[in-house]
């Protein structure tokens, strides 16, 4: 990748250069947001650098394949790293910098410490990849205090990874605003992602059920429905559909992501569900 090209968009690699960039916005007075990723950028990213430039005067990307959120089975050795269509998606978007470290940088030699959100991250996705939170909490608030931007920006797709961080941001009181921005859909619905990419075509044909069945179930407990019986149907449509195995569908309180107890709370249906390859999560709200 190189440090420059044919826009603005500046890559860097060490904490020490990211600093030197935002303390010299922060002399001219500009404001900063911070956009977190693992690269492989889709149209669901960029929304995510529209909004961040819309509330800021610089914006900070980062791209950083976090291998402590990968569990030993997962597929931290397969995720898509296309960093140079990413450095081109970034600049022509108008980012300012890109933090790109590589894991002796964001990890060095001696690193011991765990950032864990104790509940929120046992339940859910966190019941079917136990290291997962804690990897994401940990960089997550590296990336914060390496940057200390005014806002970051993550999607409602990993809702509850959203969730955990805006509870670790006030439970460690780090001043940022974090910016939860709506989900990016396909026409046919399916959540714009990285790991769409491991999609057969046939599979990618399939894909949209997984929304589809989410919205019907959510549809269901608004009218009234009983939540069992929605997210039984709602998981019976996904195996029918080819999913070769659920590994959950629930309805939460959209807030602290307890089991929904009625519909008048603030609810939302989130689910996982493997197809082939391919492990895709999704959520809507009630
Ligand atoms: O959502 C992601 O892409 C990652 O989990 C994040 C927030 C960049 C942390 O590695």
């Amino acid at each position: 990748m190189p440090s420059s090209y044919a826009g603005a968009l500046v890559a860097v690699r060490d904490v020490e250069s990211l600093r030197r960039r935002v303390q010299a916005w922060r002399r001219e007075g500009r404001s900063i947001a911070l956009v977190p990723t693992m690269g492989a950028l889709h149209k669901g990213h960029l929304t995510l650098m529209d909004r961040a430039q819309k509330m800021a005067d610089r914006v900070v990307a980062t791209i950083f394949v976090n291998p402590k959120q990968f569990g030993p089975n997962e597929d931290f050795q397969a995720y898509p790293r296309p960093e140079h269509d990413d450095f081109e998606m970034l600049n022509a978007a108008g980012v300012h910098v890109l933090f790109a470290p590589d894991a002796a940088a964001m990890y060095p030699n001696g690193f011991v410490t765990n950032v864990r959100v104790a509940g929120l991250s046992e339940v859910l996705d966190g019941a079917h990849r136990p290291v997962h939170f804690d990897g994401v909490s940990t960089v997550v608030t590296k990336l914060l205090l390496q940057t200390l931007p005014d806002i970051a920006l993550f999607g409602e797709k990993d809702y509850q990874q959203l969730a955990i961080i805006k509870r670790l941001v006030a439970d460690l009181n780090i001043p940022v605003d974090i910016i939860g921005v709506p989900t990016v859909r396909d026409a046919d619905g399916l959540a714009l992602s990285s790991r769409n990419a491991y999609l057969t075509p046939a599979e990618r044909a399939q894909a949209p059920k997984l929304y589809t069945a989410i919205v019907a179930a959510a549809a269901a407990i608004a009218a009234g429905g009983d939540v069992a019986k929605a997210m039984a149907t709602a998981r019976d449509d996904l195996l029918k559909a080819g999913f070769r195995e659920v590994d959950y569908v629930e309805a939460r309180n959209a807030e602290t992501l307890a089991p929904l107890s009625n519909a008048r709370e603030p609810g939302r249906v989130l689910a996982a569900a493997h197809l082939g390859r391919a492990r895709l999560i999704d959520n809507v709200a009630i």
